[in-house]
């Protein structure tokens, strides 16, 4: 089967073709239009403007991938969460090529698109052991996904303030550094020191999977509010917000799986690029016994339409009257607050 996979939630417009038969994958276009030199000018995302750029640049990809009536069977297009008129663009053209060449269209979440990103970049899509643990950090969002099965998702962690990228680009902002924060601070943080600066983990104690970084980001704010950043309290202060975050992420992440007993554990979001987060997981990980660890290629780590075209295949197994699919030009609206 082959899907078409479309991305517009946030700032970057993407558009996928790939071919999946059992567990065989097979990707044959794979193009995101990213808008960061744009929102870079006003140090974040204007949303307006992002949802101009998306009609400027959809059509122009679809074009550029050459993709006719011919060459997929369905549509998968990310319906929610993220910002409302960006949605609407992905959406509206999804239901415009729907319409005119008569396919089934899915809507897609775009965190369950993330949770599944970690199975790309093979020929192979691999099978999941269940029960699975999702950690998923992002612009928007911080959460621990139980999933129990394909489709059975429970949230039983999440931050209660900013969403760890958010901390990660605010703290950016604070030290001076550009947009998006997170590449930038990772970059500084090569060359600190992560011991430096005494930095709090916020509920690294507490008994349940939530997160809280607003309090790390203000004592950040704190620490370098009235003096003059030199070089080097620049690079430790970077190292030392960093590894406190991963600490965070991976101590809460490592105590659900031991709860649940997990057997997969992904990882997802655009700060799943991050090295130092990357690797001290997957140190973590191998200490327990037998845990599968699926991390995405830097590539699927921010938004992209495959990762959108995997999770629409996926619900699409599990469509019982799959007719109706072909009607959903009529009915899929966007939901920029869905949950998993
Ligand atoms: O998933 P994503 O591309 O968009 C959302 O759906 O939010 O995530 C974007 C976030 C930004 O906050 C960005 O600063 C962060 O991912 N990010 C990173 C790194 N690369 C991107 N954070 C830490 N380290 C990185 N290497
Ligand atoms: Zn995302």
């Amino acid at each position: 089967m082959k899907i078409l996979g479309i991305e517009t939630s946030c700032d970057e417009t993407a558009i996928s073709l790939l071919e999946i038969n059992g567990q065989k994958i097979k990707i044959f276009k794979d193009l995101v239009s990213s808008q960061i030199k744009i929102h870079s000018r006003y140090g974040g995302i204007v949303p307006e403007v992002a949802a101009r750029e998306h009609v400027k640049t959809i059509v122009r990809l679809l074009e550029q991938a050459k993709i006719f009536q011919k060459d997929f069977d369905i549509i998968a297009v990310t319906r929610g969460p993220g910002l409302v008129t960006s949605l609407l663009v992905g959406v509206e053209t999804a239901k415009v090529l729907s319409y005119l060449w008569n396919k089934p269209l899915l809507g897609v979440n775009h965190i369950e698109a993330h949770v599944w990103s970690g199975l790309l970049g093979k020929n192979k899509i691999p099978k999941v052991k269940f029960p699975a643990l999702s950690l998923i950090v992002s612009g928007g969002h911080t959460q621990l996904i139980l999933i129990k099965n394909y489709g059975q998702y429970k949230i039983i962690g999440e931050t209660l303030d900013d969403a760890v990228g958010e901390a990660f680009d605010k703290v950016a902002k604070m030290l001076g550094l550009g947009y998006p924060g997170g590449p930038e601070i990772a970059k500084y943080a090569k060359k600190g020191d992560e011991q430096a600066v005494d930095l709090p983990r916020p509920m690294i104690n507490s008994k349940d999977f939530n997160f809280s970084f607003s309090g790390l980001k203000t004592s950040v704010l704190y620490k370098v509010k009235g003096i003059k950043l030199r070089e080097r309290m620049l690079f430790d202060m970077c190292a030392s917000f960093q590894a406190v975050a991963a600490d965070v992420l991976v101590k809460k992440t490592i105590r659900a799986a031991k709860k649940y007993q997990i057997k997969t554990i992904l990882l997802g979001g655009g700060v799943s690029a991050n090295q130092n987060l990357r690797s001290s997981l997957q140190k973590e990980i191998k200490k327990l016994d037998k845990i599968e660890f699926k991390i995405p290629q830097i590539k699927y780590t921010g938004d992209n339409a495959t990762m959108v075209a995997l999770a629409g295949y996926f619900n699409y197994q599990r469509v019982k009257n799959k007719k109706e699919l072909k009607d959903n030009w009529r009915k899929l609206t966007v939901d920029p607050n869905l949950e998993i």
